[in-house]
Order: structure tokens, then C-alpha cells, then sequence
């Protein structure tokens, strides 16, 4: 078998958790042949006392427990990798988007530790570089979660995973926008308010250069109404690009 393209290496109290929803359909095939690799480390195996402690009572006071940082450091010294990144699923952390995803799906190994309680020593944090990623700006109960979204998303870009790479191509975020909508037969139906609902004509005319226009601008609008946000910085990077391209020398 060949070497697997892109390895999770998943730090966890919950071993159990995966890999979950990961081990059906695309993904769930793709680990099976072999496309990428799941290793999953339990953080109690990293514990120092028969009870396989791995949290305690925070300093300051407060409520909730936090996890130790010789505990987590030793389970990060065995899972970091030769060449790759090491994250730590956290609210705090840099938001994960589309471009953090496909630079993750170029980094042959990706180590994912998952807090849970209050969180995770900052020392052990800052000793081992580790980034800080949020799956958003809402609190989970564990980092487990965020992990397998994170995977799930890295995965469907490796080479073999998603069966038509052009979805890839043409999917939401892939040119910063947000994707178009879609339509299947019936051409014309009638939901339960009674009202007919017809597929927009252009889909039906079979004219490819049209349809791409159509397509293109409902991408735009829909971005434009629903992710200003998205649409400013997709101008922004339009700007610079069309204003470098302008001064060749860069001066
Ligand atoms: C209950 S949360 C801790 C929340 C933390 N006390 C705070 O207020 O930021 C437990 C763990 O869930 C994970 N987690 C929670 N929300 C997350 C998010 N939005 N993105 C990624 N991981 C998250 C983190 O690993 C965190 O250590």
C-alpha cells in the first residue's frame, strides 16, 4: 500500500469519537483505501497516576477543571510530526475558512488537539507553537467536534476523495464567493402552498456560455446579500491584484 497523502494525528480524552461520522461515504472510503490516515492518540495514556488523571482545578479559582500541561506535552512530543502543523481546536483561534483548509490538505501531517472542560494549560501551548483554530464564534463542549469538520473538509480536497474535482472548482468559497443555487427535474413543480415554482429558463436553453454567466452573477448577488463581509475582501483582493498588475515593477 502506498503512503497515505495527509495524516490526522487527533489528541483526545474521547478515542471513541472517532472517526465517527468520518468512516462512511467519501471519507469513510478514502481512509479505507488509504488516501489518508487516522491516528488517534487517547490523552489518558499520556496520565501519570493509576487513575489516568489528565485535568485539574484551575489557579486563580473559577469554575470547571483544566487540562495539565505535562499531561498534554507528553502526548504532543509523541504524536508531532517530522513535517506538519499541530492545532489546537479552541474558540480563541484563527476562524476556519476555505483557504486554511486547502493550505491544511498540503501538509502531510496534521496533529488536532482536542480540549475539553475549560480548556488546555496555556503553557503547553506556548511551548510547543501550537496554532489555535475555531470551527466559529459559539462555544462546543469538546474539540471533537471541530476536529471532524475540520477533517471532513481537508479530506474531500485530497486527489481521489470527491468523485467530480470540478464541484471542487465551482463550490462555495472556491473563488470567494458563495456557490449558486441548484436545481433537478421536475422543471416545473408545485410545492405544498400550491404555488409552481419553474427552473430559471436559462437552465433549460442547453447553452453552456449562458448558463455560466447566469450562474456567475446569481454567485455574486447571493454573496453580495448574504456575506458582505466575503464580497468587500474579495473586492479588496481584486483591487491589489489589478493595481500590481498595473505596476509590473511592483514600484
Ligand atoms: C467548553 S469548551 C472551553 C471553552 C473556554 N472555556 C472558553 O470560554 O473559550 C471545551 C473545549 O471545546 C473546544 N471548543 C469549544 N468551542 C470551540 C470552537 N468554537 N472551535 C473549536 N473548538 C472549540 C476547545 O477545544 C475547548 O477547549
Amino acid at each position: 500500500m502506498t503512503a497515505p497523502l495527509w495524516t490526522a494525528r487527533v489528541v483526545t480524552v474521547f478515542p471513541a469519537m472517532f472517526p465517527g461520522p468520518l468512516g462512511e461515504s467519501l471519507a469513510g472510503r478514502a481512509l479505507e483505501r488509504g488516501t489518508w490516515s487516522l491516528e488517534v492518540l487517547d490523552l489518558r495514556d499520556f496520565a501519570d497516576d493509576p487513575h489516568r488523571m489528565v485535568d485539574d482545578t484551575p489557579f486563580g479559582g473559577g469554575a470547571g477543571m483544566v487540562i495539565r500541561p505535562d499531561v498534554v506535552d507528553r502526548a504532543l512530543q509523541t504524536a508531532r510530526p517530522a513535517k506538519g502543523r499541530m492545532i489546537y481546536l479552541s474558540p480563541r483561534g484563527r476562524r476556519l475558512d476555505q483557504a486554511l483548509v486547502r493550505d491544511l490538505a498540503e501538509c502531510p501531517v496534521v496533529v488536532l488537539l482536542c480540549g475539553r472542560y475549560e480548556g488546555v494549560d496555556q503553557r503547553v501551548l506556548d511551548a510547543n507553537a501550537v496554532e489555535e483554530v475555531s470551527l466559529g464564534d459559539y462555544v462546543l463542549s469538546g474539540g471533537e467536534p471541530a476536529a471532524l469538520c475540520l477533517m471532513d473538509a481537508v479530506v474531500r480536497l485530497l486527489p481521489g476523495v470527491t468523485g467530480n474535482r470540478d464541484s471542487l472548482v465551482e463550490e462555495s468559497f472556491a473563488d470567494g464567493l458563495l456557490e449558486y443555487p441548484h436545481f433537478t427535474r421536475p422543471a416545473a413543480w408545485t410545492a405544498h402552498d400550491g404555488v409552481e415554482r419553474r427552473v430559471p429558463d436559462v437552465l433549460l436553453s442547453g447553452h453552456h456560455a449562458k448558463v455560466a454567466e447566469w450562474r456567475r452573477s446569481e454567485a455574486e448577488r447571493l454573496t453580495r446579500e448574504r456575506r458582505p463581509d466575503l464580497w468587500a475582501s474579495r473586492e479588496r483582493s481584486i483591487k491589489t491584484l489589478t493595481e500590481m498588475r498595473q505596476t509590473p515593477n511592483g514600484n
